[in-house]
């Protein structure tokens, strides 16, 4: 699904060869600083390389129009903001920057249930705690329903046990899409769980873990 080929930027990344295939889970590990949100921002084209060729499904990445592109790839940030407003103000705002169809309640409550949010619609999303509120902008992302999930550390503030119920959701909602997902973790013992890839980037290079097919 992602090919890249001889991408350098600045001083941070220089992958000679990597191939990220769909419909498959893909964790990627490594120290702290070693560049994986680097990575994960050159896959949706926040920031473009500065020498080598990244393909998303055989086509370059610069050939396609960034907006298009990101409605396809959506990337979950290391620290996602929450918005002032209610929950359900929370789930709908992508939706609504991306000007899709609003789904109706049933629906929303349902995606809080896949993220083990325990929270009422109209509630105040300020006040969540830091773990809840990463559950939410979880549950903003799946309801976009995109075809690629780039997941930035998305259960650091979560205990073990949420964290295991929650990544097990998130799979099984991409697995029913057929859709890919791209996520990094610092727990090498989740990646190795759950990734039917494992790529470690380790002072810029990419080291691949296992590779299953
Ligand atoms: N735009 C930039 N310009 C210069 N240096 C940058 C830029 N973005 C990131 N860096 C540096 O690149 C290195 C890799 O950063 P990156 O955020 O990719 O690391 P990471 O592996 O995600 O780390 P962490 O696990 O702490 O989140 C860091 O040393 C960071 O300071
Ligand atoms: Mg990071």
């Amino acid at each position: 699904m992602f090919s890249l080929k001889g991408v350098k930027y600045k001083d941070i990344l220089d992958i000679n060869e990597l191939h990220i295939p769909g419909e498959k889970i893909t964790c990627i590990i490594g120290e702290s600083g070693s560049g994986k949100t680097t990575l994960l921002k050159l896959l949706n084209n926040m920031i473009s390389c500065d020498e080598g060729i990244i393909l998303f499904k055989g086509q370059s990445l610069y050939d396609i129009n960034p907006i298009e592109l990101r409605r396809k790839v959506i990337m979950l940030n290391q620290n996602p903001a929450i918005f002032s407003g209610t929950v359900k103000d929370n789930l709908l705002i992508g939706l609504r920057f991306a000007e899709k169809s609003i789904p109706d309640d049933s629906k929303l409550i349902n995606v809080l249930h896949q993220v083990y949010l325990k929270k009422r619609l109209e509630e105040d999303a300020e006040i969540l705690s830091g773990g809840e509120k990463q559950r939410l902008t979880l549950a903003r992302i799946l309801l976009m329903e995109p075809e690629v999930l780039l997941l930035d550390e998305p259960s650091s503030a979560l205990d073990q046990n949420t964290e295991k119920e929650v990544i097990e959701q998130i799979i099984k909602d991409v697995k029913a899409r057929q859709a890919a997902l791209i996520m990094i973790t610092h727990s090498r013992l989740l990646a190795e769980k759950y990734g039917d890839f494992i790529i470690e980037v380790k002072n810029g290079q990419i080291f691949l873990i296992r590779e299953r097919r």
